[in-house]
């Protein structure tokens, strides 16, 4: 095995929002991001879950320099995002694209699918139009169009074939990490396979890293290689795949898998529901900010902080994760 080099790497990546609270109020403080650490190596997947409004999307701003973070470090390729110039970030930007939930949002209806592909091309090359054409039916057979829907308008077709054409007007600069943004969360789940197995596909062929973002674990069993489970904007589980799906050891991931019917685990057993409401960001629990929802949580969670730690092969930010790997053992023992 090669030694893997990161093509991202962020660290204690934050983003705070001032929102207003009405004329005579002060401004409140909302921690979309609140320190957050990871890589994504070159060619790989790293998934981040977790329910909406832990920060995703947030994060995926930040990664593809539509914003500015507020503190931390984010190093993509040769880039350092967070201290770029303008001119640097112009460049980082040709190689990190993004896929949206709802590519009929970004696709100009009044425009035909080959120059909707092409525009990355005429914004950033000097190819002529027949190269670019030329461009553009590639990588339009590579995802699956055929040669007809060159002339076409986007309406005319389905969620994935539109899907499809978002993929191709991505890739169509050969970005190195490609940010996709629940791609496939407005889609059926018939069609939510075939364009999964497409980014795979175009991964291997194309050397992509992808960070790719669902609310949903079920969609990236088989896309992920790591997985970084979020919850009011912090980390609570991240390390392999594998071993997250096998057995996931914060509770919060545990109450995610579980409310997933169709993935199986070691740990069905251990049914954990989540009890009440996403806390309001704007006033996040004190200690861990998981503990009004979990369990678990005894008086000692309400007050201290959870670092993130390594346990069983992962890191887990979770107080007591010993003691219920412990007892969940026994119970499944
Ligand atoms: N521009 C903004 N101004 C104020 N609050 C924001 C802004 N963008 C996101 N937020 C808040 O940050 C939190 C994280 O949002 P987001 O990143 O969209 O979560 P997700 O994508 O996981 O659903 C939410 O509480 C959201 O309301
Ligand atoms: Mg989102």
């Amino acid at each position: 095995m090669s030694v893997q080099t990161p093509i991202l790497k962020a660290q204690e990546l934050t983003r705070f929002y001032e929102v207003s609270q009405g004329p005579l109020k002060p401004a409140a403080v909302v921690k979309a991001l609140d320190g957050v650490s990871f890589t994504v190596e070159a060619g790989k997947t790293l998934a981040v879950v977790g329910e909406s409004g832990c920060g995703k999307s947030t994060l995926a701003r930040q990664i593809t320099m539509i914003e500015r973070p507020t503190s931390g470090q984010l190093q993509f390729d040769e880039y350092d995002l967070v201290n770029a110039s303008d001119d640097e970030l112009k460049s980082a930007r040709r190689k990190v694209q993004m896929i949206f939930q709802n590519p009929f949002g970004s696709l100009n209806p009044r425009k035909k699918v080959g120059s909707i592909i092409a525009e990355p091309l005429v914004i950033n090359t000097t190819l002529s139009k027949v190269e670019r054409e030329d461009r553009v039916r590639k990588l339009m057979d590579k995802v699956g169009l055929r040669p007809e829907h060159y002339d076409r308008y986007p309406h005319m077709f389905s969620g994935g074939q539109r899907q499809r054409i978002a993929v191709a007007r991505a890739l169509m600069l050969e970005p190195k990490l490609v940010v996709a943004d629940e791609p496939v969360s407005a889609l059926d789940v018939s069609v939510q396979a075939q364009v999964l197995n497409l980014l795979m596909d175009l991964q291997q062929d194309m050397n992509l890293a992808y960070l790719f973002i669902s609310h949903d674990l079920s969609v990236v069993r088989h896309i992920a290689d790591d997985i970084m489970v979020m919850y009011l904007g912090k980390v609570a589980e991240y390390g392999k795949a594998e071993q997250i799906f096998k057995q996931p050891r914060h509770p919060y991931t545990q109450a995610l898998l579980a409310s997933t019917p169709h993935l199986k685990s070691e740990n069905r057993k251990q049914r954990v529901i989540l009890t009440g409401e996403l806390p309001s960001p704007l006033a996040p629990p004190t200690g861990c900010v998981f503990h009004t929802r979990c369990p678990f949580a005894t008086q000692q969670c309400a007050e201290q902080v959870p670092d993130l730690r390594d346990f069983d092969g992962r890191l887990t930010s979770c107080l007591r994760v010993a003691e219920i790997a412990a007892d969940q053992g026994r119970s499944r023992g």
